[in-house]
């Protein structure tokens, strides 16, 4: 998605003749210089290379004397990279047109004869500017689909949460983090402790499942010495050692109800007292719970006590699964795929069509968790430099030859692009169109095709047609 912003810098220069052109890649030494000597070159330079600077000829064959062909050329390299900046060369004193080629969007201009010195200077200025324009796309990309660090939220219910996360993180309330397995309830937690003024301290975990109910209390509160049979030393708990930071009880609806107590006690007073001690000790830690559990059901069902759990949720947050946010699936599935495929130094593999379909289709009960593992596992099984549906475990969603029929492929194709501009611009038309390189009204059109809401846009959601005149 975003580009790297310390990339090589890539100057393309387009002239015909290829004396001066020597000449000028001379002066260029210590940059990437690609070269082309008319139109067509130039084009499949750019495509190809994605220079961020090209310095052109404003004369060049079939009519080197005259403009047309520079200015033709100038307006498709800027069409397909709209980012690019050109500095175009004129023959000396040929001002008129030099304001042409600034009018049809060049971003500076240069008179023959070459001295080096100057232009090395316009081209420095240049790559300057295009740097620092690509460092603020690329933290905005960023910010747009990670509100908040290492969490990917395109959907509108997502960033709702993360604005939710943003506002409680610094109250000091007790929070329980509701949601199915895998939807990533910790990576939340985690959120609520580094947006806290506790982020300095520890964020202490403990998984009350995984801990056997006779040992959960010591670990919990910590021991003292000969307080049972093996506890030669004094030891502190997990509450005691995340003083300060926070505190996250993962699985809560899974503590047994005498713990519960005891739990609810310290959330009461905190201080706590370690198994076989008689000193209470102060403690100062915020607490966060998860569960995949309906705490609900397990307090009718006497199972979980209603006390603690006002106590605990003095803040409620709901994290959707995975299918109730589909909006995310492409985007969270592209960020893993980049994360493996660089460890595994496949850096160029991406998802094949049939892929892109079955993600979108699955009901994924295991959520990112499975997503995960799923792209993890693709990333090693893949042999092309496509992921197909079968590499994710997930099977061709239909026979072979359904995916020779083209008119079917391309509309798939559409509507995975589409999906995928409209995340990346966070719901911005004007910005998906550009990046699909289409008009708005056919941007429209696609998206009224395809039945396809934009994500979050400033807040209010856009549906297809709302503001077609706009
Ligand atoms: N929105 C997201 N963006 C990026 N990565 C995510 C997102 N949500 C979850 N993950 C990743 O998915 C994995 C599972 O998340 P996490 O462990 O937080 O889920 P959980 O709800 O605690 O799951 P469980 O119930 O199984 O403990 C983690 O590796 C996490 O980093
Ligand atoms: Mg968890």
């Amino acid at each position: 998605m975003a580009e790297p912003s310390a990339r090589k810098r890539t100057l393309l220069v387009v002239e015909d003749d290829l004396g001066l052109q020597r000449q000028i890649k001379w002066c260029f030494d210590g940059y990437e210089v690609v070269t082309a000597d008319n139109r067509e070159a130039a084009l499949a330079a750019v495509r190809r290379h994605e220079p961020q600077v090209v310095l052109q000829d404003l004369g060049l064959p079939p009519d080197p004397a005259g403009v047309a062909e520079g200015l033709a050329s100038l307006q498709q390299i800027l069409g397909l990279a709209p980012f690019t900046k050109v500095v175009v060369m004129t023959g000396n004193g040929d001002r008129d047109n030099a304001v042409k080629a600034i009018a049809n969007g060049a971003w500076d201009f240069y008179q023959k004869p070459v001295d080096s010195e100057v232009l090395r200077l316009i081209v420095e200025r240049a790559f300057h500017v295009a740097e620092l324009e690509a460092e603020t796309r690329q933290k905005r990309e960023a910010g747009g689909v990670q509100p908040i660090e290492g969490i990917i939220a395109v959907s509108h219910e997502m960033t709702q949460l993360c604005r939710k996360i943003e506002k409680v993180a610094p109250a000091d309330v007790s929070v329980l983090v509701l949601g199915e397995s895998g939807t990533g309830k910790e990576l939340l937690a985690r959120a609520l402790h580094l947006l806290s003024p506790r982020r300095a301290k520890r964020f202490v975990a403990i998984n009350c499942a995984a801990i056997p109910e006779n040992l959960l209390e010591s670990e919990l509160f910590g021991y003292e010495k000969g307080a049972f049979t093996g506890a030669v030393k004094t030891t502190p708990g997990k509450v005691e050692t995340a003083e300060g930071g926070t505190l996250f009880l993962d699985e809560i609806g899974d503590m047994a109800p005498a713990l519960q107590a005891k739990l609810l006690r310290f959330l009461q007073e905190r201080v706590i007292e370690r198994v076989g001690g008689r000193q209470e000790i102060p403690v100062d830690v915020r607490v966060v719970c998860a569960t995949n559990q309906d705490l609900q059901v397990l307090i009718e069902q006497g199972r979980f006590r209603a006390d603690l759990y006002y106590r605990i949720g003095e803040v409620t947050l709901k994290v959707p699964a995975l299918r109730e946010r589909r909006a995310c699936i492409p985007v969270i599935a592209q960020h893993l795929l980049r994360r493996f495929a660089e460890q595994n130094r496949r850096p160029r593999l991406t998802f094949g069509l049939d892929a892109l379909q079955v993600l979108e289709n699955h009901e994924w009960p295991g959520n990112v968790r499975e997503l995960e593992n799923r792209v993890k596992t693709a990333v090693i099984m893949s042999d092309g430099p496509f992921i197909s549906a079968e590499d994710l475990g997930l099977g061709a969603s239909g026979e072979p030859g359904r995916w020779l029929n083209l008119r079917e492929v391309r509309s798939r194709a559409e509507q995975v692009a589409l999906r995928q501009a409209l995340a990346l611009a966070e719901g911005n038309i004007s910005r998906a169109a550009d990046l699909l390189g289409v008009t708005r009204p056919t941007l429209y059109d696609l998206m009224e095709k395809f039945g396809v809401d934009s994500p979050l846009a400033g807040g209010e959601r856009v549906r297809a047609g709302a503001d077609k005149n706009a």
